[in-house]
């Protein structure tokens, strides 16, 4: 009976699984996206367990610990975080598809064709298992996030990841002698680290996606060697749609996909982090915020990863009705990385009810900056930081910015002089023509909104 209908399981869920990528595309139909996801995942899980003859008590003891960790990691775990959480996420996967790939190599010592694709899943979900805990641990700031870097770096990772190929060919070709699979198995962990330590932490979004495609392309394999459609297809589907996001996010941050492959990027020196200057500033008041603002025709709004730590949105919502009834214009200006995650502003902002329209891409706005009054900055840094046009030893040389310092007017709002994720000093402070308004986002958008409202 179920051999009858878990085809159609299967392609309910898979149904399920591309829809939810398509709807998850727009801010407005991803959380029905999420849904139709979570719908296809179970109606997978299901259909599998009732589709093998195995020891059930095992199973549901498994997933009893998978549940009671996860589900408290999710509701825990603040939204500034949600990268870290994504890292781990990937982790875990990886390291499940490479413990099935090893045990079905002793198991049932596959040769040809299907070592070959169990070799492509225990390397990818090896390496993507220790990278992604590097970039966990980068992230969540347990190790430094500025790029490790050593001579011969490069060397050493392609070297690491041709040897495991090459154990890969020699089981594929002939009969494998027992020290290779665990020699391969050392040298894939080995080539995760190498893989991210040299990445500098403001890179690691890219990463991230990159991760993700791998942990797909793992998965998909290990449908091959397990003869299962449906991982063939969910993990073929996680790994375009990895690989689609690390593209476009390389190209927001100009890097080059093939350095982010192979780990080599962080190799700009990290000289320059962590240095701030004592240089004077100009600093303002709420009310002297709210009298430029108060003057002013056109603003465009950056918020960044302040905005979300403060979770300011609601604020930043009230300044907006404000100022656009006293009919100044007033627009968002989103950066690709701002924040923590991709489309991390969007839906906080969303959150908030700004309207979506109000919300510009960096290609869509920066042009505007020159004849705009006022570019305010909530919480943002790296994001607006000039050091990424001239600076060639700065860790963000040559990734695009958000062009605030064009503007004739700039005001940012922070708790202090302290650098952002990328670890340096911000040149657009120390303009002439920037305020900076010191304080929590949350409660000095509060005081401007007060002053706007007459200081009621
Ligand atoms: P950042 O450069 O990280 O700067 C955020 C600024 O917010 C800090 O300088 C901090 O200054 C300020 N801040 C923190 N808490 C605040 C609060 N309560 N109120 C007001 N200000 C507060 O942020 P960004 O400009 O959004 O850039 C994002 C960075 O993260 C990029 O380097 C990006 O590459 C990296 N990154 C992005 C992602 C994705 S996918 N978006 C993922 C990982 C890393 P004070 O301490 O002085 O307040």
């Amino acid at each position: 009976m179920i051999e009858t209908i878990l085809p159609v399981i299967y392609l309910l869920a898979s149904a399920g699984f591309i829809l939810a990528v398509k709807w998850m595309n727009h801010p407005a139909t991803a959380r029905r996206g999420v849904i139709i996801g979570e719908i296809g995942m179970v109606l997978a899980v299901v259909g599998t367990i009732l589709g093998v003859e195995a020891n059930y008590s095992l199973i549901f003891l498994g997933l009893g610990i998978g549940a009671a960790i996860g589900i408290p990691l999710a509701y825990k775990t603040p939204m500034t975080a949600v990268p870290q959480l994504t890292a781990l996420s990937h982790a875990f996967g990886a390291v499940a598809s490479a413990l099935i790939g090893t045990a079905e190599f002793y198991e049932k010592a596959p040769t040809g064709f299907t070592m070959a694709a169990l070799g492509t899943e225990t390397f990818l979900g090896f390496l993507t298992t220790t990278a992604s805990i590097i970039a966990f641990a980068k992230l969540q700031e347990l190790m430094p996030g500025r790029p490790l870097t050593y001579p011969g770096q490069n060397f050493m990772s392609l070297g690491t990841a041709a040897a495991a190929v090459i154990l890969v060919a020699m089981m594929v070709f002939g009969t494998p002698a027992p020290w290779m699979f665990p020699v391969f198995i050392a040298l894939s962990l080995a080539f995760g680290i190498l893989l991210v330590i040299p990445i500098g932490g403001a890179d690691m979004p890219t990463v991230i996606a990159l991760l993700n495609s791998y942990a797909g392309v793992a998965a998909a394999a290990m449908g091959f060697v397990l003869d299962n459609r449906l991982l063939i297809i969910a993990g073929a589907l996680n790994g375009a749609a990895g690989l689609i996001l690390s593209i476009i996010m390389c190209k927001a941050m100009n890097r080059s996909f093939f350095n982010v492959l192979f780990g080599a990027f962080g190799q700009v020196a990290a000289g320059a982090a962590g240095k701030v200057e004592a240089r004077p500033v100009r600093s303002a008041s709420p009310e002297d915020a709210a009298s430029i603002l108060e003057n002013a025709q056109s603003v465009i709004i950056i918020p960044g990863y302040g905005m979300a730590v403060a979770q300011a949105q609601h604020k930043v919502r009230e300044l907006y009705d404000i100022l656009t009834k006293k009919g100044c214009e007033v627009r968002f200006a989103i950066h690709p990385v701002a924040g923590r995650m991709p489309g991390h502003m969007n839906v906080l902002l969303a959150e908030a009810d700004i309207p979506y329209d109000k919300l510009l891409e960096m290609d869509e706005i920066n042009g505007d900056f020159p004849n705009t009054d006022v570019a305010l900055v909530i919480g943002a840094n790296d994001v607006v930081n000039p050091l990424a046009r001239t600076d060639k030893i700065s860790p963000i040389y040559g990734t695009p910015i958000l062009d605030a310092d064009k503007a004739r007017t700039v005001m940012v709002i922070k708790r202090s002089m302290g650098v952002g994720f990328a670890g340096i000093d911000n040149e657009l402070y120390y303009m002439p023509k920037t305020q900076m308004l010191f304080g929590d986002a949350k409660g000095f958008v509060a005081g401007i909104v007060k002053e706007l409202q007459g200081g009621h």
